[in-house]
């Protein structure tokens, strides 16, 4: 079941305890609305999943890097995974320390990948060739991404393991990768896996954990050498349908540790990672909108201020999120209606053919698990500002990202 169902009250003028119309009198549309209280439960529910084992959490940054939400994840005992440089950047400049950032480029230039290594952040790298661009700066600790030959994705697009994907390298690959790391003096080691996003089967773990652990006791037979940590990526997902299955995240936990047990005398010295980024942010919050025109000329088009340049996740993917009208929650006559945006393509849709209450004018659209990869993945097209952020704490209700103005979005131009 989707959190918003639960969450949102008051036939839906209220989440998380707070009144939307009052948010949106604050704030203004489009507004990202997080719950605190929602991503503590996220993080909770993980950490106690493992227990006893005590798993490192290192939020993927990637699918929210909204800083107060960064601060909130330290303050709960998580570390991050940044994708460059800059992420990592950002994570230092905020504290967190850098044993507690691990880093999984991709194509890396040689600057971004020194300043990684300067600041004593763990690369794991894709592949040889970008090991190589720094050999020279003797980075002590090395870790490859393995592609364990299976992935799993709720699209192809974020599929990030098994056939045709840019991303890591074969047992074979890897075998000579850490030899060559070591005869260039690396001295300490990592291992690292990401199969794909939004998966909501806890048996796919049960596999990819297999093999993964599989794949690096072999390697740390071959050729003597123990791994500080295994790094199983992330993955966890989260329904976005009415009928989707909610994650089994004890099962998957469960699989995960059981697999790694098996290899008990091997790693004995290595932590287990994990890198979630959509379990822990993606259902805490909801993405507000107001209902801008109705066409309707026997087929009805409900036209929104928000656009493809806040939620790309729809035309790229063809992803699915659960919409809500403010106060209409308990309407039973529904039209079927599509829900666009302000941009000026034809891929602006937030929602295709749906069956909705009938509208009006004004009235407010509430779109669910807006917390992941939305915000962080929004641009600016069309000179559309992306939307502005708040999170509801004890009742309060507190701004943490404004909506840009023209000349914030003009600041980095020289005319
Ligand atoms: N670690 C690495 C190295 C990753 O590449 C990713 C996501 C994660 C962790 C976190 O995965 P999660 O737990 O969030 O599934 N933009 C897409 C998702 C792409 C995910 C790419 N990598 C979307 O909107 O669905």
């Amino acid at each position: 079941m989707l959190y918003s169902d639960f969450s949102l009250e008051k036939n839906c003028t209220e989440f998380s305890g707070i009144n939307i119309y009052n948010a949106v009198n604050d704030f203004g549309t489009p507004l990202i609305l997080y719950s605190e209280k929602r991503i503590r439960e996220n993080v909770k529910r993980i950490i106690n999943a493992f227990m006893p084992y005590n798993i490192s959490i290192h939020f993927a940054m990637k699918a929210n890097y909204n800083p107060y939400i960064l601060n909130l994840l330290k303050s709960l005992g998580c570390g991050i995974d940044a994708a460059n440089q800059n992420e990592a950047m950002l994570a230092l400049k905020l504290g967190f320390n850098n044993n507690d950032v691990v880093s999984t480029p991709n194509n890396l230039d040689r600057e971004g990948l020194a300043f990684l290594i300067n600041n004593g952040i763990k690369i794991n790298y894709d592949h040889l060739g970008q090991y190589k661009l720094v050999q020279d700066l003797n980075p002590e600790f090395v870790s490859f991404r393995i592609n364990p030959g299976i992935g799993m994705g709720e699209f192809k697009e974020i599929t990030t393991a098994g056939e045709n994907v840019k991303f890591g390298i074969s047992y074979d690959e890897a075998l000579k990768s850490y030899k060559y790391a070591r005869e260039h003096g690396a001295k300490r080691f990592g291992i690292h896996m990401m199969t794909g996003s939004n998966v909501l089967s806890a048996k796919f773990f049960k596999e990819s954990s297999r093999l993964f652990f599989n794949i690096a006791a072999n390697i740390s037979k071959k050729l003597d050498i123990s791994f500080d940590y295994l790094d199983l990526g992330g993955g966890f997902g989260v329904p976005y349908r009415d009928n989707d299955p909610d994650f089994d995240i004890k099962a998957a936990a469960g699989y995960i540790l059981e697999n790694f047990e098996n290899f008990n005398g091997i790693f004995n010295n290595s932590d287990l990672i994990i890198e979630p980024g959509r379990y822990i942010i993606a259902d805490s919050a909801v993405l507000i909108s107001r209902i801008t025109s109705i066409k309707n000329y026997g087929h009805t088009i409900i036209g929104t201020d928000v656009s493809m340049n806040t939620l790309i996740r729809i035309p790229l993917y063809g992803a699915y999120h659960k919409i809500y009208i403010a106060g209409k929650c308990s309407d039973d006559k529904l039209i079927s209606a599509d829900i666009v945006g302000q941009a000026c393509e034809n891929t602006d849709y937030i929602a295709r053919n749906i069956k909705i209450p009938s509208v009006n004018d004004g009235d407010i659209v509430i779109i669910s698990n807006a917390g992941a990869y939305i915000m962080s993945m929004a641009s600016n097209y069309n000179l559309l500002a992306r939307p502005a952020e708040a999170i509801i704490l004890d009742g309060n209700l507190r701004l943490i990202k404004k909506r840009e103005s023209v000349d914030d979005m003009l600041k980095t131009f020289y005319p």
